[in-house]
């Protein structure tokens, strides 16, 4: 039997009703905030990742799936989707529109070799953000609103904001100094990584799996400590506004991120929830003010987030909120296989009225079509047999109620119309 490949997952039944509503969901939310749809390839030129998301990433290093193509060229399997999107911003010139700032919203596949475990993918899914031309800290503030609304709309309740900020330039420079003078008796006592990261990014060793227990990093200096005038500046208006905003947070300063494009702000929302498992960061973010030139585009700040669908859909589990598949209104029923296509006619004029539909294709008996009735949930069965044909209608009957009716064929529209809206307003 072939199977699946390793890190990556099957979606159907409840698992495939959650996903669309958490779609449908991103979308309307996305309206709501006006930020416009983009979609870019999942695979792109090798080099976009290298430059893009940073050679001393983990996922660059490690993680990703490349390949030539039948051209000869190096290509690879999209880890993420920033570079992308700021590929495409640059490429297609989208600073060059009147439109300014340009926000915009994605939602795809990403692909890691990492480690399966949970919470863990090879392919995973991310919803995410990216906003294109101003360095204001409201967008900051804006940009961590959006997913705390989404998780807060799912119902979702355990949820932590982190944050920290990087600094600009210059203060990066005066604490990557800081850190090579503080980890310098300590390199050999790291592990081959951090050896690594020591020499072309030391802050990258402040989140590092490995030696993350050991004493040294307890006491290495911290980001905040070296920020200039200006960064603070900017961190204490995201702040604020985030406190306009009621959004609760706390500054963690040894969220650095995992990649190596960001400045100012960096953010990560937490699972915190019990039984979730360690790989609990649910959506990671922030501003990279210089990415855009890096990929040789003109000097333009950005600032997004992104966040794991795999990792909601366990949180939204392990807090009981499950998603169950609309029913049907109407499942039709053929008496006999006679009757088979009035009964698929009827049901097409069904759908194209707008109610969902569906019939039995397989001439079964009425008991067991009444049990399929159920499977799937009708709010109504229609029978469709001899007595009907000749006498041009149907019988209706409502598995709510147990009422039987009677309705004209030119009739049915009005009469399942009526009955949903006496079941809505009763509803509510
Ligand atoms: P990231 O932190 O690498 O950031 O990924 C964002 C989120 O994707 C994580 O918080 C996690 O929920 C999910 N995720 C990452 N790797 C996996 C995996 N192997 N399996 C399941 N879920 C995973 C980024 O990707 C940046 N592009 C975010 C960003 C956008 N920064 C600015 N703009």
């Amino acid at each position: 039997m072939i199977q699946k490949p390793k890190g990556t997952y099957d979606v159907y039944g409840e698992k495939g009703t959650a996903l669309l509503e958490i779609e449908k969901l991103m979308k309307v939310l996305m309206e709501n905030y006006g930020y416009e749809y983009v979609r870019t390839p999942i695979f792109e030129a090798s080099e976009l990742f290298h430059r893009g998301v940073g050679e001393t990433s983990d996922i660059v290093t490690k993680e990703t799936y490349d390949f030539k193509d039948r051209g000869d060229r190096n290509m690879t399997l999209r880890p993420e989707g920033t570079a992308g999107v700021v590929r495409s911003y640059i490429e297609n010139k989208r600073y060059a529109e009147a439109k300014q700032p340009i926000k915009t919203w994605y939602y795809g596949t990403m692909y890691r070799y990492e480690r399966p475990q949970s919470g863990r993918y090879r392919e995973l899914s991310q919803f995410g953000v990216e906003v294109f031309g101003s360095t204001d800290p409201i967008l900051d503030a804006e940009v961590i609103s959006i997913p705390v609304h989404f998780y807060q709309l799912l119902g979702l309740k355990g949820i932590k904001v982190k944050m920290n900020s990087l600094g600009d330039k210059e203060s990066r420079e005066a604490y990557r100094n800081a850190l090579l003078d503080y980890f310098k008796p300590y390199v050999d006592s790291l592990c081959e990584d951090c050896k690594a990261r020591y020499e072309k990014n030391p802050l990258r060793i402040l989140d590092c799996k490995v030696d993350h227990d050991k004493e040294c990093m307890k006491h290495a200096p911290k980001m905040t400590d070296f920020l200039n005038e200006e960064s603070k500046e900017h961190f204490r208006k995201v702040q604020e506004y985030l406190n306009y905003l009621e959004i609760p947070f706390e500054v963690d300063p040894n969220i650095v991120r995992g990649l190596d494009y960001y400045t100012h702000t960096v953010f990560e929302v937490e699972a915190d929830i019990e039984g979730f498992g360690s790989n609990n960061v649910l959506c990671g973010g922030g501003r990279y003010d210089h990415l855009i030139e890096q990929l040789d585009g003109p000097a333009t700040p950005g600032v997004g987030f992104a966040m794991g669908i795999e990792r909601l859909l366990i949180a939204l589990d392990l807090e009981g909120i499950h998603f169950h598949e609309e029913g049907l209104d109407c499942y039709v029923v053929p008496m006999d296989e006679e009757y088979k296509k009035e009964a698929f006619s009827m049901t097409n004029a069904l759908r194209m009225s707008g109610f969902k539909s569906d019939m039995d294709p397989m001439n079964r008996n009425l008991k067991s079509n009444f049990k399929q009735a159920d499977y799937r949930n009708a709010h109504f069965i229609m029978l469709v047999g001899e007595e009907e044909i000749k006498g041009e209608f149907v019988t209706i009957k409502d598995n709510h109620t147990k009422e039987e009716s009677k309705v004209k064929i030119n009739e049915i529209v009005d009469f399942l119309d009526e009955c949903l809206e006496r079941c809505e307003d009763h509803e509510d």
